[in-house]
């Protein structure tokens, strides 16, 4: 039998994150300082770009835990406005959730320890809830990757957060509101596009090495449509975690704060470099696509024939949601007049004010939830534009996308809404009361009013 390989020397090392640094000698306890401050970044090459960070890098730090860790953050905000963390798709205690409407924003020089346990295991990432289309924009985002306790793929990791940036002619970046109501409208997409912070990284791999990507689309609008010809990918993870059995696609779409994990194997034979390609995912439905962008560098060195490992058929037992008490619960994505200007809404009401950055606190909740209910969700989408919906703190199943039946059973906490479409999931709401919102991530999007909020409360 042709021996086991590992993947090439170094093969990660223009793009591996960096862990953060855990505090605690406790193994089952992550605790991280986090500052947010300004920093000088060398995006592209050669030009120092001054941008919002966490603890100086972009992305932020890698937080690396397991399912069941304590996660303590101790955050600091160096910035010159009030900021939050939310813990995208983390099922958190409402009041560790980082939305306005269950903390006071940090103000600049103040301190918040965030101090959770991590219920389950996936692909998460962390970003300001506050001013949030302009913060991410400028930088404020970072990966927080939860494993099971016993890991059952056996791959080498590689964590790969998406994002764009919009610099000038001097390599800076335009202001959070460029555009004006043009950006907010169409969704801000940059003139950068990054992986781990950097434009077009190389990693290298082995044919018939598996490596086991985990992608973030962090990015604050674009849609990432990601192939790489010549190599089968196959899903095996999606927002929260690994889905029940894999499946093969022939290129991997994000919506803006989507996740997937992929099983990337080059074929045996397969030698060279293979430029990972960016499509245009035509977001706006113009039919006419852009050309592709390279987005990072695939770099296979054949070393001959390898054992390669194969993928269990199941890859987690998930047993599906029982819907049949499930009450139903239909919301609109649509658009709205608000003294003239035209805004984007849920169940026709804009919700504004979660950018003030002072007074977004305590907001009123739009929706009422019962703990112990399950809930099926139709979110109806009246409006020409996809929006990726965004429930904060449950995650759900998803039943079908327009019509369609979804192909795999997993856990979602975002999903993209297609133009004059709908999408059914199913949720159920344990016992974390609270004030919960939800929102179109593209997060211009939530800032012309795309929001709402939930409150779960105990019957
Ligand atoms: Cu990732 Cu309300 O956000
Ligand atoms: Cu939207």
């Amino acid at each position: 039998m042709p021996p086991k390989l590992a993947q090439p020397a170094d093969w990660d090392m223009d793009i591996r994150l960096p862990d953060a640094e855990d505090l605690n000698p406790d193994p089952n306890v992550l605790e991280v300082n986090i500052e947010a401050r300004e920093a000088e970044v060398e995006l592209v090459p050669g030009v120092k770009t001054r941008m919002w960070t966490y603890n100086g890098l972009i992305p932020g730090p890698l937080l690396r835990a397991k399912r069941g860790d304590r996660l303590i953050v101790h955050f600091t905000n160096q910035l010159p406005e009030p900021t939050t963390i939310h813990w995208h798709g983390v099922e958190v205690p409402a009041s560790m959730d980082g939305t306005t409407a269950m903390q006071d924003p940090v103000r600049t020089g103040e301190t918040f320890t965030y101090d959770y346990i991590i219920p389950h295991s996936g692909t998460f990432w962390y970003h300001p809830h506050i001013n949030s289309s302009a913060q991410v924009g400028y930088g404020l985002y970072g990966p927080l990757i939860v494993n099971e306790p016993e890991e059952p793929i056996d791959a080498d990791e590689l964590v790969l957060v998406f994002s764009d940036v919009s610099l000038d002619e001097m390599g800076q970046l335009h202001p959070g509101d460029h555009l004006d109501w043009f950006g907010d409208y169409f969704g801000r997409e940059g003139s950068v596009q990054l992986i781990n912070g950097k434009v077009l990284p190389r990693v290298r791999a082995h044919p018939g090495v598996p490596q086991r990507w985990r992608v973030i689309n962090a990015s604050r609008a674009k849609l990432f449509q990601m192939a790489v010809p010549g190599v089968p990918l196959v899903r095996i993870g999606g927002d929260g975690g690994l889905i029940e059995h894999p499946l093969p696609i022939e290129s991997l779409t994000l919506a803006a704060s989507e996740r997937a994990e992929l099983w990337v194997v080059a074929p045996p034979g397969t030698h060279g470099e293979i430029e990972v390609l960016s499509e245009d995912a035509d977001r706006f439905g113009l039919g006419v696509p852009e050309p592709p962008v390279a987005l990072m560098t695939l770099d296979v060195i054949d070393v001959g024939p390898v054992d390669t490992p194969s993928l269990p058929e199941q890859l987690r037992e998930l047993t599906p949601l029982d819907t049949s008490n499930a009450k139903l619960r239909r919301i609109e994505f649509g658009e709205v007049d608000v003294d003239g200007v035209g805004h984007l809404a849920i169940d026709g009401k804009a919700f504004l004010g979660d950018h003030s950055g002072e007074d977004g606190h305590h907001h009123e909740a739009t929706h009422v939830a019962y703990v112990g209910d399950t809930e099926i969700w139709e979110i109806v989408n009246t409006t020409d534009y996809q929006h990726p919906f965004h429930l904060h703190g449950f995650s759900f199943q998803v039943l079908e996308q327009s019509g369609v039946a979804w192909p795999v059973l997993e856990w979602k906490d975002t999903v993209n809404v297609m133009p004059q479409s709908s999408v059914k999931m199913v949720v159920d709401y344990d016992d974390r009361p609270g004030l919960w919102m939800f929102h179109c991530h593209i997060l211009d999007h939530a800032k012309l009013g795309m929001m709402a909020v939930l409150s779960v409360q105990r019957p």
